[in-house]
């Protein structure tokens, strides 16, 4: 019945408020102009959230420094899984399951705030850090359906303490606690990888860089409720800038999609292992062999969404290049010697490039 259907949105509804949650909430049917993808409305080719199934490899991190046949075997399987799609799902990672579920609550109980609460923490528009929605790049951008709450961990003088909620009042420590945590599997992983490759063990690392110099950024996302999956995306196509990110999944709700082969495919939810992929800084060291994967987050019409994405990424001031090793008459260099991926990347994702391209040979 016509009457019981949720208004449309007003014309001017961009200018009633830019939170995408508070959007979510008003039930309209439609969305703003400013979310649709309109290459993908006027093709009839309609975004999919029942694409098929990718069958995301899953790594036992206990098994990847035995000396084992089964460490042996894990460790490939660890090199075939970040060549097949660039990802896996991490299992005895060290943390439990209450633990996740603890880090996990965080982001739930920050977005369950009043909004002149979380505006406390509200990012300027020239800025990334603290809460706000999809950073405004490029004029013609189409928004991600998406509210976000991104801090900035580490090094210590980037990190803006004014952006760091203080409700819940255990976000600050668990948070630091957890990145710590994935600090050790990010070293950890970085060798882990080399030696699949029958590399120095620490080759990747030391292209990393110091701890000290880093970057650690950890990016709560929040997807509410869309009332059109078919026309909105959480997170538009995009690969990530970092060596390594570590997601935490949603434990119900899924929403990520990967491209592989021109297809893309739907990330299973996995609700206590740890999603690992591959960023272009990885993809550069290995020349290619370790694949940083195109993904995409669709919308749901029913459920929101939270989850919780942690990027490392190698000092400005490091020199990132393909290991010498990898390269041979049968793999020649894919990529030049860069610096300060981070900027390379913005200034092409500004112009609608994959930023990585900029980075080939
Ligand atoms: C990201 C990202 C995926 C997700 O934050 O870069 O790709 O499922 N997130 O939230
Ligand atoms: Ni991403």
């Amino acid at each position: 019945m016509a009457e019981t259907l949720p208004p449309p949105p007003p014309a001017n509804i961009e200018s009633l408020s830019n939170s995408v949650q508070e959007l979510s909430k008003k039930g309209y049917n439609e969305v703003p102009q400013r979310y649709i993808h309109k290459e993908v409305s006027s093709t009839g080719g309609i975004i999919c959230a029942s694409a098929p199934l990718l069958d995301v490899p899953s790594i036992d991190l206990s098994l990847l420094i035995s000396p084992s046949p089964a460490g042996v075997e894990e460790l490939k399987k660890l090199q075939s899984a970040l060549n097949y799609c660039g990802c896996f799902q991490a299992t005895n990672h060290g943390m439990s399951n209450i633990y996740l579920d603890k880090v996990r609550q965080l982001s739930k109980e920050f977005f369950a705030l009043p909004m002149e609460e979380k505006q406390k923490y509200g990012r300027s528009a020239d800025d990334l850090d603290g809460y706000g929605t999809d950073s405004v790049l490029s004029e013609h951008q189409i928004l991600d359906w998406t509210d976000r709450l991104y801090l900035t961990i580490s090094p210590e003088d980037k990190k803006r303490l004014e952006f760091w909620p203080e409700n819940p009042q255990s976000l600050q420590g668990v948070l630091e606690e957890y990145v710590m945590k994935l600090k050790t599997l990010n070293e950890f992983l970085l060798k882990a990888m080399a030696r699949s490759l029958n590399l120095e063990e620490n080759c990747f690392l030391q292209q990393y860089g110091e701890s000290e110099s880093a970057a650690i950024i950890a990016r709560f996302n929040f997807y509410p409720t869309c009332p059109r999956p078919d026309l909105t995306l959480g997170v538009k196509p995009h690969a990530d800038a970092s060596a390594i990110t570590f997601l935490l999944q949603d434990r119900e709700v899924e929403g990520l999609q990967v491209l592989k082969d021109d297809q893309w495919f739907r990330v299973p939810v996995v609700p206590y292992s740890i999603l690992v992929n591959v960023g272009d800084q990885v993809e550069i060291m290995s020349n290619g062999i370790f694949k940083s994967p195109v993904h995409r987050v669709v919308t749901n019409s029913e459920r929101e969404r939270n989850t919780l994405a942690v990027f490392f990424i190698p000092g400005s001031e490091m020199e990132i290049c393909p290991v010498e090793k990898l390269i041979n008459e049968e793999n020649p260099r894919m990529y030049k010697t860069i610096k300060d991926y981070v900027s390379i990347y913005f200034q092409n994702y500004q112009l609608g490039k994959r930023p990585i391209d900029a980075a080939k040979v």
